[in-house]
């Protein structure tokens, strides 16, 4: 199907109007140029070149959906491509109907600045917009297309444009720099690191499996996934480290040299094998192996662990970008809200710190939140004896909280007689607002229901209207009798009647 996005306004007279056509492996050299020259007129362009090049020849290159924008003269004004990042499980829907998958793909698109605004880019991707409808089939396969745009005032337009097509932000993505010294190796005794290369392709298989487990639920996105590493192996300046912990596989590193620099595009580490230094020991290794000038990697801002990590390591955030994704069918990624376990103490002790940080750093500037009252957050594990911990689990990371008290649990604060007291309530704060804290809230008050209390009592910090406002919305009343003045803190009371 050819698409003729005509030049409308005559606001590019030395253009001819462009034809939108399916992208062929001739295009490839061309595309790359045009990659080099939209980013010279428009810093917002990602340098997309070299993945191009890879990405054409990887597995998941869904080739179909790629397009070209061509003047007459031959010249190429805007590209798009797409690649798929995960495939439902059951093609027929019956995996994606209980839950365990969705088909997703990441799209990029670039217009050259002088043809924008005439429908290029909204021809160049709808080819993947109609892939994915037919992808979700009756809607009960969950389909998302995902496009990443710089979180800067020079990519408004990319972002608007994505809104308008009816893509929403997900999740944030920032990039990290490392300009360090090489860091000294510290010897783990069971942990022994393999640096792989061409010859050690009979590993590819053993990788691919590794990689699969690794990155289930992963939230950060790769450029190189992971079933193209017998591919990897191959390419030039491609260094991949596998970790073994004993004798089981651990973990893997893949990164590659652009010049004097070391782009590391993956670090996973198998889910039982975390909280051992196999990450820190794959990034070391890395940095000290190839002595770069730079390295360079990207982190789901979400991902506290990671980016502890890599923060230790030197690395400073250097760029940010938003995650846009278009879905259809229920393609948000699975919400579970359950009991909290031992095993996400951390998680949630880290969680109430930056949510109360951040939402005081936001809305009530000069409220503090001192050391003594981190640590009151961080004992999760004493709140667990007394109270029952919600956890909100999206994709299998822990990303809000919330805490319930029964009648005459220690430290509840209920003035209502034989009332349950709920606490410490936080969602993350780059996911707030999208109704993650009604799905804690919700199975709060039923599970308050079934202890058979006659009310919910809660304490707000006076002043703080907006979670005021989101308590009231759900039927929480403001009473007076059971305000809490400290010397540090005033409250006001609120509570849900049953
Ligand atoms: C994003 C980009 C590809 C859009 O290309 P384009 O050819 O100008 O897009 P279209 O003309 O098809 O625009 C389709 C709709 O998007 C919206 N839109 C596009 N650019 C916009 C802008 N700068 N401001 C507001 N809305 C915009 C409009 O609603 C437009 O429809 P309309 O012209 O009928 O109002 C182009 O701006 C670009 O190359 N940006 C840099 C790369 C990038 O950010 N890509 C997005 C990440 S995948």
């Amino acid at each position: 199907m050819r698409t003729a996005a005509r030049d409308s306004g005559g606001r590019d007279p030395g253009g001819a109007a462009a034809v939108v056509r399916p992208f062929a492996p001739r295009d490839l050299e061309r595309a790359a140029a045009f990659g080099e020259r939209a980013r010279a007129e428009d810093e917002s362009v990602e340098p997309f070149s070299q993945a191009l090049a890879a990405l054409v020849r990887g597995p998941r290159a869904l080739l179909p959906l790629w397009r070209v924008a061509e003047g007459e003269d031959g010249t190429l004004s805007g590209v798009a491509f797409a690649a798929l990042r995960e495939q439902a499980i059951d093609s027929s829907g019956a995996a994606a109907t209980s839950g365990r998958g969705r088909t997703s793909a990441e799209l990029y698109v670039a217009v050259l600045p002088s043809r924008r605004r005439r429908g290029l880019g909204r021809a160049l991707i709808a080819p993947a917009l109609e892939w994915a409808k037919g992808q979700a089939g009756d809607g009960q396969v969950p389909v998302a297309l995902r496009a990443r745009v710089r979180d800067a005032p020079a990519a408004a337009g990319g972002q608007r444009f994505l809104r308008a097509l009816g893509f929403r932000p997900v999740s944030a993505q920032l990039s990290l720099t490392w300009a360090g010294r090489p860091p000294p190796i510290r010897p783990e005794a069971p942990l022994a690191l393999r640096l792989l290369d061409a010859r050690d392709l009979a590993f590819a298989a053993d990788l691919g499996r590794l990689a699969n487990d690794a990155w289930a639920g992963a939230p950060d996105v790769f450029e190189t996934p992971a079933d193209d590493l017998s591919l990897a192996l191959a390419e030039p300046g491609r260094l991949v480290l596998l970790a073994r912990f004993g004798d089981e596989a651990a973990g893997y590193l893949s990164a590659v040299r652009r010049g004097s620099a070391l782009a590391i595009e993956e670090v996973a580490v198998l889910p039982g094998m975390r909280r051992r230094g196999v990450g820190r020991a794959l990034v070391e290794r890395a940095l000290s192996d190839a002595r770069p000038a730079s390295a360079l990697l990207a982190v789901d801002e979400a991902n506290r662990a990671a980016r502890a990590l890599y923060g230790s390591l030197g690395f400073v955030r250097s760029d940010r970008r938003l995650v846009f994704e278009w879905t259809l069918g229920d393609a948000r990624p699975m919400l579970l809200v359950r009991e909290a376990r031992a095993e996400d103490d951390a998680s949630i002790g880290e969680l109430l710190v930056d949510g109360y940080v951040t939402a005081y750093a936001r809305k009530m500037p000069h409220v503090v939140v001192d050391e003594a009252r981190k640590s009151d957050l961080r004992a999760v594990a004493e709140k667990r004896r007394i109270a029952t911990v919600l956890v909100a689990e999206l994709d299998g990371r822990v990303i809000g909280t919330v805490a319930l008290f029964k009648p005459g649990a220690p430290t509840n604060e209920a003035w209502l007689p034989g009332a349950a007291d709920l606490r410490h309530l936080a969602v993350e704060p780059a996911l707030q607002g999208r109704g993650y804290s009604k799905a804690l809230l919700d199975e709060a008050e039923r599970i308050a229901r079934g202890w058979g209390v006659p009310a919910i009592c809660l304490h707000v910090r006076r002043g703080n209207e907006g979670v005021a406002r989101l308590y009231r919305s759900r039927g929480y009343v403001r009473d007076p009798r059971g305000d809490l003045d400290y010397p540090t803190v005033s409250l006001a009371a609120y509570a849900l009647r049953f």
